[in-house]
C-alpha cells in the first residue's frame, strides 16, 4: 500500500494513537479485556504504528522484552482499524516489528497468538512453539519468528521507516 508508512511511535499523540486503537479493538470490539487492556509491559514497550498519508493511524502493534530474558521479545497487542483490514496492513506491521527486532539483535521473538490468526503468522514464517493457551477464555497458540531468513515468505520486503 503506497500511502502506508509504518514507523515507531515516538511522540506523545503517537503513543496515544496506539493506545486508543488497542482499546477499540480488544476491549470493544472483542471484549479480551474488561475496561482497559493496559498492563505492566506498556512502560517499556515500543510501538510501531501503520499510519495512512501521514495522519490516521491504521495499525499498531507492541514488542517489549521478556522480564527475566532481555535477549527474548514479545511481540503483541497486534491491531488494525476494521475499515482498514485486509489490506496488508497487519502484515507490514509483523514485517516490520521482525525487522526491528533483527535491527536489535534479538534472539528470539515471540508473540502469543489468537487461534484463528496463526495462519496468517504461518505464512509469515512463524512456528508455532508449544501448546494452546488460554487468555480471558480465548485461545492462543505461543509463536515464534524465525529471525535468521531474509524473507520467509517470498514477498518483497517493505520499506520500514523508522524516527
Ligand atoms: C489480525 C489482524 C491484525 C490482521 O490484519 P489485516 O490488516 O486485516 O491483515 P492483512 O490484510 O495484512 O492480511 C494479510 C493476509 O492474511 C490473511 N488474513 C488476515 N487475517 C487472517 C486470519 N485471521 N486468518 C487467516 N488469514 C488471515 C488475509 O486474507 C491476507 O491473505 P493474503 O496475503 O493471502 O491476501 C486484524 O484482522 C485485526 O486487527 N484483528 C482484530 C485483532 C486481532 O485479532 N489481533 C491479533 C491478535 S493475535
Amino acid at each position: 500500500m503506497k500511502s502506508c508508512q509504518v514507523r515507531i511511535a515516538k511522540t506523545e499523540h503517537e503513543l496515544e494513537a496506539a493506545l486508543s486503537l488497542r482499546r477499540q479493538v480488544f476491549v470493544d470490539e472483542q471484549h479480551l479485556f474488561d475496561g482497559t487492556d493496559a498492563d505492566e509491559h506498556d512502560p517499556a514497550s515500543i510501538y510501531i504504528n501503520a499510519w495512512k498519508n501521514g495522519e490516521t493511524l491504521m495499525g499498531t502493534v507492541r514488542c517489549y522484552a521478556d522480564n527475566d530474558d532481555p535477549t527474548l521479545w514479545w511481540g503483541g497487542r497486534l491491531a488494525v482499524k476494521p475499515e482498514f483490514r485486509l489490506r496488508g496492513v497487519g502484515v507490514y506491521l509483523i514485517e516490520a516489528a521482525v525487522e526491528e527486532m533483527r535491527l536489535r539483535g534479538v534472539r528470539r521473538f515471540l508473540a502469543k497468538v489468537q487461534q484463528q490468526n496463526v495462519k496468517l503468522f504461518e505464512k509469515l514464517g512463524w512456528k508455532t512453539v508449544g501448546g494452546l493457551i488460554w487468555i480471558h477464555d480465548h485461545p492462543h497458540h505461543i509463536m515464534e519468528a524465525n529471525l535468521h531468513v531474509y524473507d520467509a515468505s517470498g514477498r518483497k520486503r517493505r520499506q520500514f521507516i523508522q524516527g
